[in-house]
Parts: structure tokens; sequence; C-alpha cells
């Protein structure tokens, strides 16, 4: 039987660093859902489909196909074979996989994946809806969150660091849209599950928010 981690948690919480470091340190494949979501995003918008066009939708996830694989430990996302991990965080492709995401063909195309993953390896998983539809029995269930003034101000620091002009109060606004998005929509919204551990790491470092994911994921393996 594998074991496995869900982390969920709202945009710029910390959570693909976070479960990143601690999956390392545990032995664990990490699996980062947000970068499935985003490749079918990716290729919704090279093909140009109006996602509010049920069939057209639904034809073109016919013609998309999404995998992963580990290369030096890292994961890497394919789209039709390609690999677009580099090509899937500009605003453009994550503005997409906002709206893209909640549509339930992009989700069921995922689900069996997504279980398929966590069924054959101790997987630490991270996205939206991991501890309440993926895996509602994850061994350990981790909701990662920070205040919207934290994450804009560490998202602030991110992109000024590489030289990029940008306005707090932006970014701030950005951030409360796409957690309203998240949490508002039909489907599979952002929700704490009954059972997972709250960790608000506005005022935590990431290694002491490592450290509490390692302890509590040793204490449930006995
Ligand atoms: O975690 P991220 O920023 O890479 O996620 C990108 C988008 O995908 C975000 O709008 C939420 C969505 N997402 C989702 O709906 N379900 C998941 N399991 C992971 C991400």
């Amino acid at each position: 039987m594998s074991f496995t981690i869900a982390i969920d948690g709202p945009a710029g919480a910390g959570k693909s660093t976070i479960a990143k470091r601690a999956s390392k340190e545990l032995s664990f494949i990490y699996v980062d859902t947000g970068a499935m979501y985003r490749a079918i995003a990716l290729g919704l918008l090279r093909k140009s489909v109006d996602i509010e066009d049920r069939a057209a939708l639904a034809g073109a996830l016919e013609e998309i196909s999404v995998e992963i694989q580990y290369v030096d430990g890292e994961q890497r996302v394919y789209l039709n074979g390609e690999d677009v991990s580099p090509l899937i965080r500009t605003e453009r492709v994550s503005d997409m996989t906002s709206r893209s995401s909640a549509k339930p063909q992009v989700r069921a195309k995922l689900t069996h994946l997504q279980r398929e993953l966590a069924a054959r390896e101790n997987v630490l998983m991270d996205g939206r809806d991991i501890g309440t539809m993926i895996l509602p029995d994850a061994d350990l269930k981790i909701y990662l969150t920070a205040s919207v003034e934290t994450r804009a101000e560490r998202r602030y620091l991110e992109l000024t660091g590489k030289g990029e002009q940008c306005d707090r109060e932006e970014i701030a606004e950005d951030i409360r849209e796409r957690d309203y998005r998240d949490m508002h929509r039909e489907t599979a919204p952002l929700r704490q599950a009954e059972d997972a551990i709250l960790i608000d790491s506005s005022d935590m470092t990431i290694e002491e928010v490592v450290a509490e994911i390692i302890r509590l994921a040793k204490e449930r393996m006995g």
C-alpha cells in the first residue's frame, strides 16, 4: 500500500515550494496537479478553443493528451508528447487555467491519471481538490493557506526580483479574484477537507512549514 499526502490551498500559499522540499526529504514522489491543468490550458489556447462551447471543448479535449514523467527527480509535464514544463507559468496560461479548470470535462480528464499515480507510489500531491475529491482517503491531508497580503507580498518580491515592474495592490486584487473563482466554482471548489490539518503560513518560514509537514507525516507513518 502506498502512503499518500494531499496538500490543498489557494494560489501563492507556497504549496509547490513546500511540497517539493517535503517530498524530497520523505523520498516521496511529488505530483504537481496544477501543472497538469496548466498543460491542458496551453493546449486549449493553442487550439483557440472557446471553452464556453461545450461541444468544441469536448472535441479539443479528445485531441489533447497529458502525461507526466520524472527527469532527475523533477516532474515534467508533456502535452501530446512535447515537454511544455517551461511554457506553462505565464500569466496567459495562468488565466486560462483558472477558467478551464472549472469545467467538469477538464477535471474528469485528469482525475483518473492523478488517482493512478497515487495508487502506485508514495506520493505527495498538491492542488485544490486532492483531499476532498481525488484522494478522499489520503493518509495525511494538509490545507495550506496564508493571508492575501502575505501572498501578494511574496509574489511582489518574486516578480521585482526578476526585474519585472508590478503593483502590490494589483497583485492582491488578482489573488482575490483567483481565490474567488477557485472557491466558488461548481465543480470541485477549493475548500478544506473536514479531516485536513490547517497550516497558515503567513507568519511561518518555508523551513518551518516543511518541518511541520514532515513531523505530521512521520507521526502518521508510525
Ligand atoms: O497550483 P497552480 O497555481 O499551478 O494552479 C493553477 C490553476 O489550476 C489554478 O487556477 C487552480 C487550478 N487547479 C485546480 O483547479 N485543481 C488542481 N488540483 C490544481 C490546480
